[in-house]
């Protein structure tokens, strides 16, 4: 079993790419599975259900979040529908409803995709992410294959996590710095790790959006509007390859195509 992770999709520019260049990277990879990051796919923040509707016609399987996703009006609803394969961090307080958990059979595999927040540098209140994934695993049947989308800012909280799951989950994909990372590997106890698995939006912006109102932010203390910056656009993400007898992962490697 193959699988394809999009590192976290901002606005038309990363949305468009997508569209553009799935279907060859899937021929290309024979990826059977599709996990993206889509919290910063509305115009930089959030995600709204056409938006989501658009990527999973691109091809994609299942949305991922983070800190970005009640940025839309309509969120609350959408995350809360049963319908569409959309999660939410599962350490957001339960009071928050929401899918938290997205479990597909894929060609008699079961893929469970969990997403997960850090706390360091984010957003405060959210429950232990370490004890939140040992609370969901005692949920999830054994022998499935377990993908973990840890969004975080801290390369240490990040890398403890990883190795905090080695042997539980199949594979800890980093995202939120909108930075891929040079770092994956095959943990021992055959987890599959990246720090960050990049960003698939503008080359030529700052982490997706255009560099004028970034930089004036930190020349003046104001806060900036995200403004997603256009094409050229790359798509960056790891693919994982699968044992599909252990649930282990094999192999993990990055991807970079620019367009
Ligand atoms: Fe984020």
């Amino acid at each position: 079993m193959k699988i394809l992770f999009i590192g976290d999709i901002v606005g038309r520019t990363g949305r468009d790419i997508v569209k553009t260049q799935l279907s060859s990277i899937k021929e290309k990879y024979k990826i059977d599975f599709v996990i993206a990051n889509g919290e910063n796919s509305a115009h930089g923040s959030g995600i709204t259900e056409s938006i989501l509707k658009e990527i999973t016609g691109s091809g994609v399987d299942v949305i991922t979040s983070g800190n970005h996703i009640f940025k839309k009006n309509e969120a609350l609803e959408l995350v809360s529908n049963k319908n569409i394969n959309l999660i939410i961090p599962a350490n957001y307080p339960e009071k928050v409803q929401a899918n938290r958990i997205i479990e597909k059979l894929i060609d008699g595999n079961r893929v469970v995709v969990i997403n997960l927040m850090g706390r360091v540098f984010m957003k405060e209140g959210l429950d232990n992410p370490f004890y939140k994934l040992d609370e969901l695993l005692q949920k999830i049947p054994t022998n499935s294959i377990i993908i973990v989308d840890f969004h975080g800012e801290v390369t240490s909280e990040k890398k403890a996590f990883g190795y905090y799951s080695d042997g539980k989950v199949t594979a800890v994909i980093g995202t939120h710095t909108h930075t891929q990372t040079s770092d994956t590997e095959i943990l021992p106890k055959g987890t599959a790790y990246i720090t960050d698995a990049g960003m698939t939006g503008s080359v030529n912006s700052i982490l997706g959006d255009k560099k004028e109102s970034i930089i004036n932010s930190f020349l003046t203390g104001l806060p900036f509007k995200p403004e997603p910056e256009d094409h050229p656009a790359k798509l960056e993400g790891v693919v994982i390859d699968i044992d599909n007898d252990s649930k282990k992962a094999k192999n993990i490697k990055t991807i970079r195509i620019i367009e």
